[in-house]
């Protein structure tokens, strides 16, 4: 499903180079829960972001579902990142002036389908994840849980093939973090791909395999096949 070959990531800033990532060479099949750990600093972000097409390597190839995410233009990184991937993040980065429908929705308002249309499947995901009651609320009404699951919903809406989450509950207490990883280990077992970065070890168990990066390279390579 998604296949990085030798990639690198090199950042420049003035004229120090920082290699963010090297020589990484990872496949992820269909339907694994994936599990990104290591060090601040070690790259996961940086993986992460080129697996869903939010940067591009300095060399290397990714793919994803056969589709190549290197030299292509900016406007097909676009695309694909519209429609293959759904991002999940520590801060949820929801629009406060829409209620939790719209944002739920907000990836196909932007490709310019009516929210008339857009509205039974947000309510829908939204529904999935514990919010029926919830759909006409903005943000500042509700828990930080319950926007995350907004954002989960929004990150399922285009039918992803695959759900990257960097940090998903980082700014959440532990008894909310459960709920979001039901929510995560649910949808895995409906057959969602998700790739998931984070520091607790106790939150990559919920993963099928956990990497742990450093220095920019892949340390360790575990899969359990099996959550813990
Ligand atoms: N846009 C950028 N410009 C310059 N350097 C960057 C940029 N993004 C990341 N880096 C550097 O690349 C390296 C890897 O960063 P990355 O964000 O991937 O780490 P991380 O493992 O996600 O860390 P954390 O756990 O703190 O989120 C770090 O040294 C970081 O400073
Ligand atoms: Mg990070």
């Amino acid at each position: 499903m998604i296949e990085i070959r030798n990639a690198n990531k090199v950042y420049r800033q003035g004229l120090k180079e920082i290699q963010a990532l090297r020589n990484v060479t990872l496949s992820i099949g269909k339907g694994q829960f994936l599990s990104i750990m290591g060090p601040s600093g070690s790259g996961k972000s940086t993986l992460l972001n080129l697996i869903g097409g939010l940067d591009q390597p300095s060399g290397g190839e990714i793919f994803i579902q056969g589709k190549p995410l290197h030299g292509i233009t900016d406007d097909e990184l676009t695309l694909i990142r519209r429609r293959q991937v759904g991002f999940i993040f520590q801060f949820f980065n929801l629009l406060p002036i829409l209620t939790a429908a719209e944002n739920a929705g907000l990836p196909l308002l932007l490709e310019g389908i009516p929210f008339s249309k857009v509205k039974p499947k947000a309510e829908a995901l939204l529904a999935r994840v514990g919010l029926a009651e919830r759909t006409e609320h903005r943000p500042e009404q509700l828990s930080g849980g319950e926007m995350q699951g907004v954002a989960i919903a929004r990150a399922l809406i285009t039918n992803p093939a695959v759900l990257l989450a960097d940090e998903p509950t980082g700014n959440l207490d532990s008894r909310t973090s459960e709920e979001i990883f039901r929510l995560l280990t649910g949808l895995h077992d409906e057959g969602q791909t998700i790739v998931m970065v984070t520091h607790d070890p106790r939150a990559a168990a919920h993963g099928t395999r956990t990497i742990t990066l450093r220095d920019g390279g892949i340390a360790e390579d575990h899969s359990t096949g099996v959550r813990a």
